[in-house]
Order: structure tokens, then sequence, then C-alpha cells
């Protein structure tokens, strides 16, 4: 089976085909990042605006990589929620009018979903059942998942996700908009600069001890802050900026792995699959496998260009509905809001 997947839920536009014997055949990717940096932040009428100018052009560009034609395809998948609602409009309408032009049964796919499946277009694929740690720029939440499409909440964050965590520090820090994988690489620099003094700086591992899997990351963002002040007083041009990354790392990675393991601990289950923006995290990676080994357990990751937003998982996610009984939609609707747990 092919399937062609359309993301646009924030601010990637991502196409992708993806075929269930071949694997990947062609993707495509548009980063709106540069645009929205200006404004600090995801201008929604902007996303969606251009979500409306790359989808076709990106199209066009997959289904060539992929030396195919549209004919060849068996259905398109795209994102209906969650997400910012306008961009989803695109992706739904775009969805709707090509399947309609080339006669090919549309399904709708929850986004999350997709990132949760990603590490199955790993040359590593996780078995199911398995512990799912989502960890993205909106969601930080660990899953039981029995089967395919069976998604229990074990636990969630009660305020910051953890990218969220990671992009207000990196603004605290003066690293721009999204600041995640800047304060990442300023944070690994650390690790290899010899002469550094030692800043004594120490951050809370917020709810790290709490015998649930619950997270919260806001307090986080304000010791940050006033470590950021204190700091920027007394030493103006000292580089204590890459200590403070390198600890804000840590703090939100220990979490991390640390609610990851009492997860594993508490559904007794032995396979740990890892998806979302911040499991790009080469320190999360690391630390992860590290656990794996010790604590006896398998650890399954996303290729680094699947981590954050794409249209492979989502090709991925609608081929799986699809070979599960999913019927091809004619609402066209989409959902911004939208708990994974009501997929079951
Ligand atoms: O999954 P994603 O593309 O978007 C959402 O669905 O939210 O995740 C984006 C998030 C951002 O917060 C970004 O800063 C974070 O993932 N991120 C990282 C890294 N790469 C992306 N955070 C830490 N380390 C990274 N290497
Ligand atoms: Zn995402």
């Amino acid at each position: 089976m092919r399937v062609l997947g359309i993301e646009t839920s924030c601010d990637e536009t991502g196409i992708a085909l993806y075929d269930t014997d071949a694997g990947l055949l062609g993707s495509a990717l548009h980063s709106q990042v540069q645009m929205h940096s200006e404004y600090g932040g995801v201008v929604p009428e902007l996303a969606s605006r251009d979500h409306v100018n790359r989808v076709l052009p990106l199209t066009h560009q997959v289904f060539e990589q992929a030396g195919c034609l549209p004919e060849s395809i068996d259905a398109i998948a795209y994102t209906r929620g969650p997400g910012l609602v306008g961009a989803l409009m695109v992706g739904a309408a775009m969805a709707g009018g090509l399947g309609y032009t080339w006669r090919k049964p549309v399904v709708p796919v929850h986004h999350l979903e997709g990132h949760i499946l990603s590490p199955l277009l790993s040359a590593n694929k996780p078995a199911f059942p398995f512990v799912a740690l989502l960890c993205s720029g909106g969601h930080t939440q660990l899953l039981a998942v029995k089967s395919f499409g069976h998604y229990a909440l074990l636990g969630e964050t009660l305020d910051d996700a953890a990218g969220e965590a990671f992009d207000k520090s990196a603004k605290l820090l003066g690293l721009g908009y999204p600041g995640g994988p800047a304060l990442a690489r300023l944070a690994d620099a650390y690790r290899l600069d010899e002469h550094h003094k030692d800043w004594a700086i120490q951050l809370p591992r917020p709810m790290m001890h709490s015998r649930d899997a619950e997270f919260s990351f806001s307090g986080l963002k304000t010791a940050v802050a006033i470590t950021v002040q204190r700091l920027g007083k007394q030493y103006p041009e000292a580089p204590w900026r890459s200590a403070l990354a390198h600890e804000v790392q840590a703090a939100i990675t220990d979490v991390l792995i640390a609610k990851s393991v009492l997860a594993l601990k508490l559904t007794g289950l032995k396979r740990l699959v890892i998806s979302g923006g911040v499991s790009a995290n080469r320190r999360l990676r690391e630390g992860l496998q590290a656990q794996a080994q010790t604590t006896g357990f398998e650890v399954f990751f996303p290729e680094l260009s699947l981590c954050t937003d794409n249209g492979a998982m989502i090709a991925l996610a609608g081929a799986m509905r699809l070979q599960h009984g999913a019927k091809a939609t004619t609402d066209f609707s989409v959902a911004p809001r939208w708990p994974l747990e009501d997929l079951g």
C-alpha cells in the first residue's frame, strides 16, 4: 500500500510518500521557523498562509523524487489534529481536493499518533506493546501502548511541555526562537570546554521523585530567569551561559529519563519508544541508552530527521490506520484539540 502524507498542523509543511513494502519513497519539508522567529513565536495566520503556498510544490517535488505518479498511490493521509485550526484546515482542504481529483481515499491522522509511530520508520523498529514518551514543543506525555491505536495515558505535564522548557530557557539565554536545538548545542559545547570554571549552577529537577508519571516544567524557567539575572549582573562578559545551558539540558533530560524508567516499572513493560522534537536531544538519547543497559529494557528512537514534524510519520500512521480497517473519510473537518485516548 502506498500513501501520500500531508502534515500542516503547526509551522512545518511536511509531505511524504510511504510504501508499506518499499518504505519511504520520498519526502519534503519546509520549516517556517525563520519567518516566525522575527515575532518570537508562531503567528497562526502567517503559518496558514505559508502552508497554502507550500503544499502543492512540495507534493510535486515528492512525486518527482519518488519517480512515480499520483495514479500509483492508494490513499492520502492528512493531519486532522491537534494543532492550529487554520494550519490544519489547509492540509485537510488539500487532502480533500487531491483525493477528489485523483479519486483516492482520504484518511485523517492524529498528529501525536504519527509521532509515536515514527520510530517504526527506523531500521531498529519497536514491537508492541511499549511505553511511549512523547516529548515535543506542545506535549509531554507517557503512554502505555498495548497495541496499534490503543493509547492509555500514564501521565503528562501539568504545565509547560519539555520542548517549551527548552525554548523558554533558550529565550532567556538570548538564543532566539525556537531555541531548543541551539540550547542543546551550547550545552554540549560546555562539555568539551576543558577550561571552564565551576559556576555552581544547580537547577531543580521538578517532580523527579513524585511516584507518578506526571511532569511540571514551568518552575524551571523561573529558576533559569533568576540565574540569568544573578550571573548577568555579576559577570556580564563571562562564559557562564554554556554552563547554564548544560544544567538546563541536564535538568529536563534527567526528569524525562527518571519518569520513563518509572513508567516501565509501573506497567511492567520492557520497551520504551521516544518521539517528538525533544527526542532529537543527544543527552536524552545517550542517557536513555545507558539506562536501558543497566536497568534491562529496550529503547527506540525516530531517525534524527523524523523527530520534529514531518509528512512521513503521517503517511505511515495513515497506512497503518487503513491496514487496521479505517474507512476513507468524506468529512474534512479538523480537530485542534483531540485527546489521543479518543482513538481507542
Ligand atoms: O515535535 P515538534 O517538531 O513540534 C511539536 O509538535 O511541538 O517539536 C519541537 C520542539 C521544540 O520545542 C524544539 O525546541 C524541540 O522540539 N527540540 C529540541 C531539540 N530539537 C528540537 N529540544 C532539545 N534538544 C534538541 N536537540
Ligand atoms: Zn509535532
